[in-house]
């Protein structure tokens, strides 16, 4: 294909806006989907006929279009929508020259879409700003207009349509054609050093590591090898190939376009977004802006029933094969018997394995406090990492101590910005900025150490402005910070898992608030429970749970069996999810409950 009839864009959207329907619909237009036939559709019908599992990603999708008798390649590729992975996003844009701006008639223009709109204003793509759901009566068209108009844009330059009956979508894709700028060309020669950007990676049991790549110059062919830059690897290419949606292997990708090579290697961690590839015997310049991915927020999962502790294994081994930021160690902390201290990007990168490894695996997890990455340095002068309250040795032999500070974006109505000020500051929030972002729309910017926004950060935010502000946050620099050790015991036996590190200024209300808040959280015994915290040996606070009868019927007259049965049966499945510490069963969801403020 010439490069000057290359088009490679991606869709930012707020969830539900109609990025999937989209894709649909111009899928249908260019004859790569029936009318009402899915992507998924065509990718499930495929691995039939394959006769053996294809895992691959929907990660970019290319269609062939034509525009005014020319025929246009159009590469679709797909960012992810979620703040943890704010590199993987920055990484997609890095492989498109422009982006469409899709917004809900009905819904308006949301604070995440603008956190995405700005990533892509700086990655310098052109972007063209479309209005969605046009067909539905609640559409509020003037009022999205001029939200939009707001962002920078002219009236004129707004597309509206909808996606789902189809209005207005093939003038979207002209107007693609001729706002999009085509790739740029780097070489004219073909046996220039080839080079690509690898935008996702992942790994398919048959044919080891796939990359999605986008080649920036030179060309990939079938029989080459290809290298990476960063980590070094390097194997024989097995195939090379592109979704349209379906799988088309073809023999050589080139300048310009966008798709898929399998790499044959067996390691993940060897094949990295952001890395560059190339076949070539020189090393081209590495495309900027690649970083390794480092965990940055740490819980440990242990099995509800610990006869599924290798099942767990197997489970985080498999899930980690398809994600270099997800690592994990064995742990074992006090009575809560074997399980992983487990890495992620962020807690929500942490909720999404958690929640995989429950579906997929059906595995019940009890998850410990989430703490983020300390760096600890000892007297002795060696420098340790701290995943958990439980690694934190005695004082003395701690030199000093550094905590991850993160620079957040918080995207707000003008309204909310006094709440939104305020627990930041709660929140040891160093203020930075404020930014207009027309007369109704403000970022504000602090800089705020990430243990303060991993536990109930979002959601404060999101009560606080009526579900309105948005946060987007990357982890800046390491700064010293003077923390202490909260021990918990509860009936007098130490329960590793709740320990954390809590700012030492802080240290007695922290112990107070922490023994007041089990209290609530832990249920009543047959006996009274004592809650203790404890600093280096002494007690700093305490609370008593007081006892209760057994049986919980018991307060239940005569004959009402059903209600008897329901409620044995509530206490049952409340059991489930509990571990025992010495003499309590701890419910599980408790662990993290006690750190919300
Ligand atoms: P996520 O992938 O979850 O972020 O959502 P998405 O942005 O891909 O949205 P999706 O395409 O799944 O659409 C969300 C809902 O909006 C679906 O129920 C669609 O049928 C509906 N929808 C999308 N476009 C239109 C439209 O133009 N008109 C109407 N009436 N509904 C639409």
């Amino acid at each position: 294909m010439d490069i000057s009839n290359i088009r490679n864009f991606c869709i930012i959207a707020h969830i539900d806006h109609g990025k999937s329907t989209l894709a649909d619909r111009m899928l249908e237009i260019t004859g790569a989907l029936k009318r009402g036939e899915t992507k998924e559709q065509v990718l499930d019908s495929m691995e039939l006929e394959r006769e053996r599992g294809i895992t691959i990603k929907l990660k970019a999708i290319r269609m062939k279009y034509e525009s005014e008798s020319r025929p246009y390649e159009f590469n679709l590729i797909d960012t992810p929508g979620h703040v943890d992975f704010e590199y993987e996003v920055s990484r997609s844009l890095a492989a498109c020259e422009g982006a469409l701006l899709l917004i809900d008639a009905s819904q308006g223009v949301q604070a995440q879409t603008i956190a995405n709109f700005e990533k892509a204003k700086d990655a310098k793509l052109k972007i063209i700003p479309v209005i969605n759901k046009i067909d539905l009566p609640s559409a509020q068209l003037e009022e999205t207009l001029k939200q939009v108009v707001r962002l920078g844009f002219n009236e004129n330059e707004v597309l509206k349509i909808s996606a789902k009956n189809g209005t207005g979508v093939k003038e979207l894709m002209d107007e693609v054609v001729k706002t999009i700028p085509s790739p740029n060309i780097f070489t004219s020669d073909k046996n220039a050093i080839s080079k690509a950007l690898v935008f996702d990676s992942f790994y398919d049991e048959h044919r080891g590591v796939i990359v999605f790549v986008r080649v920036f110059e030179g060309s990939f062919d079938r029989h080459n090898n290809v290298r990476f830059l960063a980590t070094k690897a390097e194997s024989r290419i097995s195939e090379i190939g592109y979704l349209s949606p379906a799988e088309v292997i073809v023999n050589e990708i080139h300048e310009g376009q966008v798709g898929f090579i399998a790499t044959g290697l067996k390691d993940l961690s060897k094949a990295r977004v952001g890395d560059t590839i190339t076949s070539g015997v020189k090393d081209p310049n590495p495309i900027p802006g690649y970083k390794e991915p480092v965990p940055m927020v740490f819980l440990g999962f242990y099995p509800q029933d610990s006869s599924k502790y290798t099942d767990l294994r197997e489970a985080i081994e498999r899930l980690s094969l398809n994600d270099s930021a997800f690592t994990y160690d064995p742990e074992s902390i006090g009575s809560i018997g074997r399980g992983f201290r487990c890495g992620f990007l962020g807690l929500l990168h942490s909720d999404i394995i958690r929640e995989r490894i429950e579906r997929e695996f059906d595995i019940e997890i009890v998850t410990t406090s989430p703490s983020v990455r300390y760096l600890l340095e000892t007297t002795k002068g060696d420098e340790v990492v701290i995943k958990s309250a439980s690694e934190y040795p005695e004082t003395s032999f701690v030199k000093n101590i550094k905590e991850p500070i993160a620079r957040a974006d918080l995207y707000s109505s003008v309204k909310y910005m006094g709440p939104i000020m305020d627990l930041c500051k709660e929140r040891r929030g160093e203020y930075i900025d404020t930014a207009y972002l027309d007369d109704e729309r403000v970022k504000i910017s602090y800089n705020i150490p990430l243990s303060e926004i991993i536990v109930d950060f979002y959601d404060k935010l999101k009560s606080l402005s009526s579900g309105y502000a948005s946060l987007d946050y990357k982890i800046i620099e390491y700064r010293e910070t003077q923390v202490s050790r909260v021990d918990v015991l509860v009936a007098g036996d130490l329960v590793s898992p709740l320990s954390v590190l809590v700012q030492k200024s802080n240290v007695f209300d922290e112990g107070k608030r922490i023994v007041a808040r089990l209290k609530d959280l832990i249920p009543k015994q047959n006996f009274k429970v004592s809650l203790q915290a404890i600093v280096g040996g002494k007690v700093i606070a305490r609370e008593d749970i007081s006892p209760v009868r057994k049986d919980v019927t018991g307060h239940l007259y005569g004959g009402d069996v059903t209600r008897k049965m329901k409620l044995l049966e509530k206490q049952k499945k409340g059991k489930k999810r509990m571990k025992r510490f010495g003499k309590v069963d701890i419910p599980q969801d408790v662990f993290w409950k006690v750190l919300e403020r």
